[in-house]
């Protein structure tokens, strides 16, 4: 099966079994500043699990998607993936333990149809400095569930990973009960580790047996949790009912919940028999493009070929969920992730341009149930085509400085920041490069020689505009609401097909893409350019309000990417002294307070096709 199939299998299960389906949050979470991306299914669902109460009720499901940047230098084994989906299902105080065992157990066996004989589970030992009893209930309903199936039932106590690779397991066990570094679950791991106000709980692993030698150099007997791929976890049942206390204790929560997570592509694997999940399709049509393009074979070159099929999913759901390539916050991960795949893709000889070809095929794969990868494939395509280009184009000489660097057997600061700012090299991937050839690098003195270097540029730009000259910020200010002027006057030309499909401003001229299928002739170029000056000249007041979200999109608010914006929106609204409305549109600002303000005469310089259906202005203010 591949992984879509076990997708909606799983969602479709769980939905006969009383829990309403919601869509998977974006990667950026919202109204979350604790972290970039969301790195599991419980964190869009943390106010909930806490008592608030949920919409849709107390039994939910989900696919949720998931981005692990911590993960992104990890990526090369058979099981590792810096995105990935995982299934859920929530109990938001209603079942527990006795309902949730069975729920996940039943489908892996009856719906997925893998062997039970190599199913494997464990359990919660107790935390004495914690205060958390060992979870005997747990190990009581697994052993009837295993003996209801003529099963063995077997117990065997481990303790630590370590003691469990001294122990190893006995002949007729089961059920495996480790401490709570292995069988806890919180987003800071285990209860020593988490801060206080945070919520977890005991949980119960499964693990599918995949067979195979054991490798000692994981430990001297294989086990569940042992690293050596014979095991590999396929799902966790998390019995959230604890909060972190004050005192280093833990106190029960209002609700005793239900999190379970589960691995959608390593149950993929599992029904496959083979634990590579690589060779799911939805990642192995990447490979097999590879091998295609390359003539080079997967088996011999595991990581690039793993690096660039994980790489480029990763980047082209992130950027679907409205982030683009940079140098700050999520939009430099997707930098990395790009600029990381190009330098294995150069590694393999693989043809510049096929990256576009891996994004539309990623989006092939997961369009149906992720249609905003659909709707934003131009631009997806687009921006991780132009990544490549860029980074292909330094790649080649930055590696030439980089073997000229380190031919005095040193790799100084300098020739890191060098790295950086002239051939885009990530600090990471020149900590990598680095790593290949024996050399450590400074995280601390490369971000000190940044400061420096931004310090010196910020000063340059003090003087320029020293002599009376505008800022710079506040020309972008201007263009910005110019930005807004621009589209009411290509809705009002062109029709209501026209929106926003990105927009690039600088301090000299802004830079628009809109959906519109056609060139436009100079008529209707000269017909925007007069609404734009007509509204600098009418003196229009720019006013902000906040809207509820639903309200704005009736009012005939324009904007796109609605369900990008929270609940409550900003709109801004330009409207002169007689009452006639120039712009009204969603926006987080900031914009001038009245176009008088705006300096100078708008004027569109170039209007070009920038993918298919989707049109590219450049204009100035002159
Ligand atoms: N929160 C648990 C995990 O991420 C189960 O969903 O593994």
């Amino acid at each position: 099966m591949n992984a879509n199939q076990i997708r909606e299998k799983f969602l479709a299960y769980m939905v006969a079994k009383g829990h309403v389906e919601i869509p998977s949050a974006r990667l950026v979470p919202e109204n979350d500043p604790t972290t970039l991306f969301t790195g599991s299914g419980m964190q869009p669902l943390i106010p909930y699990l806490m008592g608030e109460t949920h919409p849709k009720g107390v039994r939910l499901t989900d696919s949720q998607k998931c981005f692990r940047a911590a993960d992104i230098e990890e990526v090369g084994d058979n099981r590792h993936t810096t995105f990935f989906e995982m299934l859920g299902n929530w109990s938001l105080g209603d079942y527990f333990k006795k309902e949730q065992l069975p729920f996940f157990y039943n489908f892996l066996v009856d719906e997925v149809g893998l062997d039970p004989q190599r199913i494997y589970v464990t359990t919660f030992m107790g935390d004495e400095a914690a205060g958390v009893p060992k979870d005997d209930e747990s190990i009581a309903l697994w052993q009837d569930i295993f003996a209801a199936r003529g099963l063995s039932n077997g117990i065997g106590v481990m303790g630590s990973e370590e003691a469990g690779g001294e122990r190893g397991m006995h002949e007729g066990e089961r059920i495996f009960v480790y401490d709570s570094a292995k069988n806890w679950w919180s987003r800071s791991g285990k209860p020593a580790n988490m801060p206080v106000g945070e919520i977890g709980g005991p949980d119960s692993e499964f693990f599918y047996d995949f067979g195979g030698e054991h490798d000692t150099r994981y430990g001297a007997q294989c086990h569940p949790n042992c690293d050596c791929g014979r095991f590999v976890e396929v799902g966790n049942s998390v019995f959230i009912e604890y909060i972190k206390q004050a005192d280093g204790t833990f106190a029960k929560l209002p609700q005793k919940n239900v999190d379970f997570g589960g691995g959608l592509e390593r149950i993929a694997a599992a029904s496959n028999e083979n634990s590579d999940v690589f060779l799911v399709p939805e990642l192995s049509m990447i490979i097999k493009d590879v091998e295609a393009k390359t003539g080079k074979a997967y088996a011999e070159n595991h990581k690039a070929f793993r690096v660039i099929a994980d790489h480029l999913r990763g980047a082209t759901f992130i950027i679907g969920d409205g982030v683009m390539p940079s140098n700050t916050d999520q939009g430099y991960f997707v930098r990395r992730l790009i600029r990381r795949a190009v330098r294995y893709a150069d590694m393999l000889g693989l043809p510049e341009g096929s990256f576009a070809q891996f994004a539309r095929a990623v989006i092939a794969a997961y369009g149906a149930r992720y249609t905003n990868l659909v709707t934003d494939a131009e631009k997806i395509v687009g921006a991780i085509e132009a990544e490549e280009t860029k980074f292909r184009t330094t790649l080649a000489k930055g590696m030439k400085e980089f073997d000229r660097a380190i031919a005095d057997g040193t790799l100084s600061t300098d020739d890191v920041f060098t790295l950086f700012t002239t051939y885009g090299f990530p600090y990471e991937l020149t900590e990598e490069l680095a790593s290949e050839h024996g050399f450590v690098i400074s995280r601390g003195d490369f971000d000190a020689k940044m400061g420096e270097h931004q310090a010196l540029s910020r000063a340059g730009a003090e003087q320029k505009f020293k002599g009376g000259l505008a800022d710079s910020s506040e020309i972008v200010v201007q263009y910005h609401t110019v930005t807004h002027l621009m589209l009411a006057g290509l809705r009002n030309v062109l029709g209501d097909h026209v929106h926003q499909a990105g927009s690039n401003i600088t301090g000299e001229r802004l830079r628009f893409d809109f959906t519109h299928g056609e060139k436009m002739t100079p008529e209707q170029i000269a017909a925007v350019e007069a609404y734009v000056n007509s509204a600098i000249k009418a003196q229009a007041a720019v006013s902000i309000e906040m809207m509820a979200k639903d309200a704005a999109h009736a009012a005939g608010v324009e904007g796109s990417f609605w369900e990008k914006y929270p609940d409550e929106v900003k709109v801004y609204t330009v409207k002169d002294a007689e009452g006639k409305v120039y712009s009204r549109e969603l926006c987080g600002g900031p914009h001038v307070e009245n176009t008088s303000t705006i300096t100078g005469t708008f004027k569109i310089q170039k209007e070009e096709s920038s993918s298919q259906g989707i049109r590219r202005i450049k204009a100035v203010l002159v």
